[in-house]
């Protein structure tokens, strides 16, 4: 057995050659030249040679490893290039003499020196955050290498080393003199006994192999993907390499990787075990050990980084080291081990508790027959009630104001003071005291906070006995009754649902036999009812979205009562569930809601409210119930207006679902064969983009003259123009503004050639602009008809057409009456009057420009410093946020949009993109956002581009 870097008081120091004899060693060993740079590394020194034949490093090895670990390493490079993996390795290269290891002399000290090919691409530890299929795709990487290494063998690999995992308890107990601070010290060696003796205990189920051992950020290389996540796929720095507890490998990667996201360190490690597991499928047992392996490997860092710090207190990588170590402890430490073992193991699919027998437990609390079950979920409005007898449910959401989503772990009574509460089976009493009494009935807890205990620790308690009794509610909330796996911890009254804490408080139905679980279904649930029965077609957000049930303000709500920032709603103009909507809405439902044939007031009084927000000669108004039906009658009325058929749209453009608006929609984004497919009335002329179209810039003024000379082109061919049909502000290119004088001239156009012009305000129009209430008042035009819906009704269908006399009475000449069941319902006015009052009287469009202009000016301020963003178009609170690979190429970010969009929604903001290309985040939130939310919106735009997706 060979004895690599014994760890017991040996002193590691780092080879220190200088650049000038690393050269000569490259030019003398290896017959090459080129710039060298310094590659950090914990106890070698390794050297970054840029050759003309390539890119390799060279490594001088600490004396303090022996050769044939070095000839293991080798041996194992040159093993797994010729395996099938989809893995890079680098190779070791022969001197001049043929041989791959050869030896130096540098101040009087001999190194053993290699020279091996670079990787290129960087290491993980260059991304700061790292998704979830991340951290699968590592965890995967280091399965296929221990899966690539089971039929390896080699002398050099049997040996004691400081990193093995096993012997992480002789290291702390070896080096942990090195560390200063009293508490830490004791800290560490605690925990680490406690890890080693619950690993030893595991040991004979733990599988041996050959494993890297090493597989850190440092160590793992990546190539970007087209989502600009790194995609890890190169395996560097074999040192370590030794035959171990296998899964030791994914303690070892995860131990590395849980700086990345400290606040979530079980998330990491379990995201890991899962890549692992998929490539190479752990045990239970396994995945039991794995936590435990996790502080061991924490601590033993710690140590190592301790000694190592000492003594070279002038090698700032030691000391960088040292300090992540702590950083990575501390967040480790902190997590309750059966938690982060349940979370590990239900994770890979291994979770499986031996479900408690409760079948002769008594009730903790006797319920009368009558008391009720209280649904206090994001949904409910139960208020508790103080002196009768209810129970708040198990796993129910609850409404907070933060990111995190607050689920209840047990069962809540509220009951009368001095109710009495007994021990559901016999046990002993771990804990009493501070209105808490927490009991082991066998393997399994019960918790019960928010009573008066009137039993000691440490006793026996018989079924039925009395623990304790109920305090006055205000002093304590309800008694909360909980169900616990295990006997070693006392859950969270609330735990936001990632946490895992509900795999170990479970449903406490028992311990008052009634059924107290909020049973509804989950997101992941719901989005599977959802694909079973409606059509793929009609979308939705996200793969995996949560379920958003509520919403007030700027601000949605999911079934956990996770509090999200929404970003997208325009329909809910003036902001989610506002009391104005419900209280007009639910009077009118009262009094009457039937078809707009009888004669009512709502409907003419919306009437005339928005036709005296348009212009002369806009003051004859159609009402009906959203946007493509608008569009749809806008162009019966050109029709019938003008006696032609054909339609001039704009490339790229969006105006309905229905038959005739989705011929004259061309977006590719919703239909990609929208443009090849258009019939022969529908003529597209060019996208007038000044960021990324043909003209740019000041040149874009040249799409006006392009477009009139494709205007007379049509008229030539013999056809006759029946409208031109564009939104005023591009909404489905992210607010784009058109160039300045592009509708006037078109406009004047169209109108020469006997055509209308139709203005699609249902996306931009009705205040959001903030600094103008229509679209076409920004570009100084006055439309012959306009359309709007959406928005007009806070998300009750209520639109509107508005025109003129004549070419509404027109429609009537030529086809006679116009019936919409449901367009200007009683319902619908009333909503629709509701929104323009509130938008009065909350100065609504006066926000828009302030928030808006607020927020365009600090999203502009983030283009310096991310050049990922192109452009932010748009004015008030239609922005847009073009997303480009490269400034000058401004090649769409389209696959990154979406990447950033999941990963906007973890931190608790709802964006998503728009455009042909997809690659254009659109900002269009409630017209109530204030300037606190807008910067919130910036800042988590700011650090997601900061610390990647
Ligand atoms: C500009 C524009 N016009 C029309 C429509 C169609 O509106 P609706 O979905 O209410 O039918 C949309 C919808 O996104 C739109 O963006």
């Amino acid at each position: 057995m060979s004895v690599d870097n014994p760890f017991a008081g040996h002193q590691l120091v780092s080879p220190t050659l200088s650049f000038e004899t690393a050269a000569q060693v490259l030019a003398d060993r290896y017959g090459r030249t080129g710039p060298l740079k310094s590659l950090g590394s914990h106890q070698d020194q390794n050297f970054l040679a840029d050759c003309p034949d390539g890119r390799f490093v060279l490594k001088i090895s600490n004396p303090g490893f022996t050769r044939v670990g070095l000839e293991a390493q080798n041996a194992a490079m040159l093993h797994l290039a010729v395996k099938d993996i989809d893995f890079r390795v680098p190779v070791p290269l022969p001197d001049v003499n043929g041989d791959l290891i050869g030896q130096i002399d540098d101040q009087g000290r001999t190194f053993d020196v290699r020279l091996v090919t670079f990787l290129d691409g960087s290491p993980l530890s260059e991304f700061e955050y790292l998704a979830p299929i991340v951290l699968q795709r590592h965890g995967a990487l280091a399965a296929q290498a221990a899966q690539a290494l089971a039929d390896f063998s080699h002398e050099g690999l049997d040996r004691v080393l400081q990193w093995d995992c096993r012997r992480a308890g002789e290291v702390v107990d070896a080096l942990v003199d090195h560390v200063a601070d009293a508490e830490r010290r004791t800290q560490i060696r605690g925990e680490t006994d406690r890890a080693m003796s619950a690993l030893n205990a595991v040991d004979s189920s733990l599988r041996l192999g050959v494993v890297h051992a090493d597989a850190t950020d440092v160590n793992v290389v990546v190539t970007v993907g087209p989502d600009g996540r790194p995609i890890p796929d190169g395996l560097i720095d074999f040192g370590d390499m030794l035959n171990t507890w296998i899964v030791s490998d994914v303690a070892v990667a995860a131990v590395s990787l849980v700086v990345h996201d400290l606040d979530r360190p079980v998330h990491v490690v379990s995201e890991i075990a899962k890549g692992f597991h998929s490539a190479y499928p752990l045990t239970k047992a396994e995945a039991g050990a794995l936590w435990p392996m996790v502080i061991a490997r924490a601590a033993a860092c710690c140590v190592s980084s301790e000694q190592q710090a000492l003594m070279e207190p002038h090698n700032d990588y030691a000391q960088e080291s040292r300090e992540s170590d702590w950083r990575i402890w501390d967040a480790i430490r902190s997590i309750p081990w059966p938690l982060a073992q349940a979370v590990i193991q239900n994770h890979l699919g291994l979770l499986g508790w031996a479900t408690p027998d409760t079948s002769s437990w008594v009730p903790v609390v006797q319920l009368p027959a009558d008391a009720s079950i209280l649904d206090q979920s994001v949904t409910g409005d139960s208020t508790p009630t103080r002196r009768e007898f209810a129970v708040g449910r198990y796993g129910e959401g609850r409404l907070n104001e933060s990111n995190q989503s607050s689920v209840t772990t047990g069962a809540e009574i509220f009951a009368p003071a001095g109710t009495p509460v007994v021990a559901p089976a016999s046990g002993r009493v771990i804990r009493a005291g501070d209105k808490a009494v927490h009991l082991a009935i066998g393997d399994v807890g019960v918790v019960l906070c928010g009573l008066a205990p009137s039993v000691q620790a440490g006793t026996s308690v018989q079924q039925g006995d009395l623990l304790g009794h109920m305090v006055e509610l205000e002093s304590t909330g309800p008694l909360l009754v909980q169900l616990v796996t295990t006997t070693e911890v006392m859950p969270p009254h609330f735990a936001d649902s990632s946490t895992g804490w509900h795999l170990l408080a479970i449903d406490p139905s028992p311990l008052l036999d009634t059924d107290v679980v909020d049973s509804r279904s989950t997101p992941e649930e719901l989005i599977g009812r959802r694909d079973a029965v409606l059509a793929t077609a009609q979308e939705h957000y996200y793969d995996d979205p949560p379920r958003i049930e509520r919403g007030t303000r700027h601000f949605l709500f999911d079934s956990d009562g996770r509090r999200y920032l929404d970003m997208v709603n325009n329909v809910t103009i003036l902001g989610h569930s506002h009391p104005a909507v419900h209280d007009a809405v639910e009077r009118q439902l009262r009094l009457i809601n039937t078809n707009s044939r009888f004669n009512y007031g709502a409907m003419v009084d919306l009437a005339e409210q928005i036709s005296a927000l348009l212009p002369e000669p806009l003051d004859t108004v159609f009402l009906v119930s959203t946007g493509s039906e608008a569009n749809e009658v806008a162009l019966r009325l050109v029709r019938a207006a003008t006696a032609a058929k054909d339609i001039v749209a704009v490339k790229s453009a969006y105006h309905g679902w229905t038959t005739a608006t989705d011929e004259i929609s061309t977006s590719i984004a919703d239909n990609p064969a929208a443009v090849a497919n258009r019939p022969e009335w529908i003529h597209v002329i060019d996208s007038p983009n000044p960021y990324r179209g043909a003209h740019r810039g000041d040149a874009a003024a040249k799409y006006a003259s392009e477009a009139i000379s494709e205007l007379d082109a049509i008229a030539d061919s013999g056809r006759q123009i029946a409208a031109f049909v564009a939104e005023p502000v591009y909404g489905n290119a992210g607010g784009m503004l058109l160039p300045e004088g592009y509708l006037h001239a078109i406009y004047e156009k169209v109108r020469g050639l006997g055509g209308l012009c139709v203005s699609d305000e249902v996306q931009v129009g009705y205040g959001r602009l903030g600094h103008h209430f229509w679209g076409f008042e920004q570009q100084g035009v006055t439309p012959d008809v306009v359309t709007m819906a959406k928005c007009t009704g806070n998300g009750i269908p209520v639109g509107a057409v508005v025109t003129t006399r004549a070419i509404a009475d027109a429609l009537q000449d030529a086809e006679g009456s116009f019936f919409s069941s449901m367009g200007g319902s009683p319902v619908g006015a009333a909503a629709g009057l509701a929104v323009l009052e509130t938008m009065r009287r909350e100065g609504l469009q006066q926000n828009a420009a302030t928030v808006g202009d607020h927020m365009k000016r600090r999203l502009e301020e983030l283009m310096s410093r991310h050049p990922m963003i192109g452009t932010v178009h748009g004015m008030g609170l239609y922005l847009g946020i073009e997303l480009v690979q490269h400034p000058e190429t401004l090649e769409p970010a389209s696959h990154q949009a979406l990447a950033i969009c999941d990963r906007m929604l973890e931190l608790g903001v709802v964006v998503q993109p728009t455009s042909d290309h997809m690659n254009v985040l659109k900002v269009k939130p409630p017209l109530c956002i204030d300037i606190h939310s807008a910067d919130h919106f910036v800042d988590a735009l700011d650090r997601t581009l900061s610390e990647g997706w």
